[in-house]
């Protein structure tokens, strides 16, 4: 539990109670997601108010109910205290990005790996995001580098109209672009090649991997592979990417890892960092 949580709840909650909380809330705007226990769920109004008189910045309180799931990764949540919403505004480093926490994905946690991605990015770039959700990966890479172009592209229609709307939010971003689609289609879709893809989805981005490497550039590029690995077996997406570059008679120059989240006893997020050639023919 983190110390500000236990100091919160402290004089609230009996000592036996406080122990059954759940390590740490995340706050999205000025929404707290909280895991609450069954065992606690009588206790939930007041575990939301005490947050609630503790944090001036906090409008509601919501709790999580089951687990990110299907396609669109969203999670059910409960409004346990303050005003009955679920929309929010979120600011990332200097992007606005308005979001509905239960209807789309969008993970706080990831604004420091998003900010990396950018740092990356070199001028005169052209970027693909799939997996776009909300756009922070587009706005924030238009925002902190000089690239060319960003595309994204989003099958959640919710997610999508979002995605539009933090475009107009972001005023000055104009090298931005969102679809509604099927990464899976891009081919199809898309007659533009791009120099370097995201593929931020860790439950099943090496599906897409044949799609993405149609998607790169004749000249090669780099490709930012996201995967959710257990400490000790993160060359296996290393391994996964090699394979897919050689079904599509490209070669693997170069990769690097970066920890960039943490899911579950010793699992991480990771993000594979991928130098891709040119096509051989
Ligand atoms: C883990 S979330 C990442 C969202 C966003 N990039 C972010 O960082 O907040 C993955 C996103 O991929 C979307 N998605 C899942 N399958 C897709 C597909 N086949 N084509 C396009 N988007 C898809 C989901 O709806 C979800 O918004």
């Amino acid at each position: 539990m983190s110390a500000k949580l236990k100091d919160i709840l402290g004089p609230v909650l009996p000592g036996e109670e406080l122990e059954q909380l759940v390590a740490s809330y995340d706050v999205v705007g000025d929404i707290a997601i909280i895991i609450i226990p069954d065992e606690l769920s009588h206790r939930q109004g007041l575990i939301g108010e005490a947050l609630l008189a503790n944090n001036n910045k906090l409008r509601v309180v919501a709790k999580r109910v089951g687990n990110y799931n299907g396609e669109f990764r969203t999670i059910v949540l409960e409004v346990i205290a303050g005003e009955r919403r679920k929309e929010t505004l979120v600011t990332e480093f200097g992007v606005r990005l308005q979001l509905n926490v239960e209807t789309t994905y969008f993970s706080v946690r990831s604004g420091t790996e998003r900010k990396r991605i950018a740092s990356l990015v070199l001028p005169r770039e052209s970027v693909l995001v799939m997996f776009s959700g909300v756009g922070p990966y587009p706005l924030i890479i238009a925002k902190h580098s000089n690239a060319k172009k960003v595309v994204g592209i989003e099958k959640n229609p919710l997610a999508h109209e979002y995605a539009l709307k933090n475009l107009q939010l972001n005023r000055k971003i104009n090298n931005v672009r969102f679809l509604l689609g099927d990464a899976g289609r891009l081919t199809t879709l898309l007659a533009e090649r791009f120099e370097r893809i995201v593929m931020p989805l860790p439950t099943m981005a090496d599906t897409f991997l044949p799609v993405s490497l149609e998607m790169l550039g004749p000249k090669g590029g780099y490709i930012h592979y996201y995967e959710m690995a257990k400490t000790g077996s993160f060359a296996g997406a290393v391994s996964k990417i090699k394979k897919a570059c050689e079904d599509a008679n490209r070669k693997l120059l170069s990769s690097a890892i970066t920890r960039c989240g943490h899911c579950g006893p010793k699992t991480y997020r990771i993000c594979v960092d991928a130098l891709v050639s040119e096509k051989i023919k």
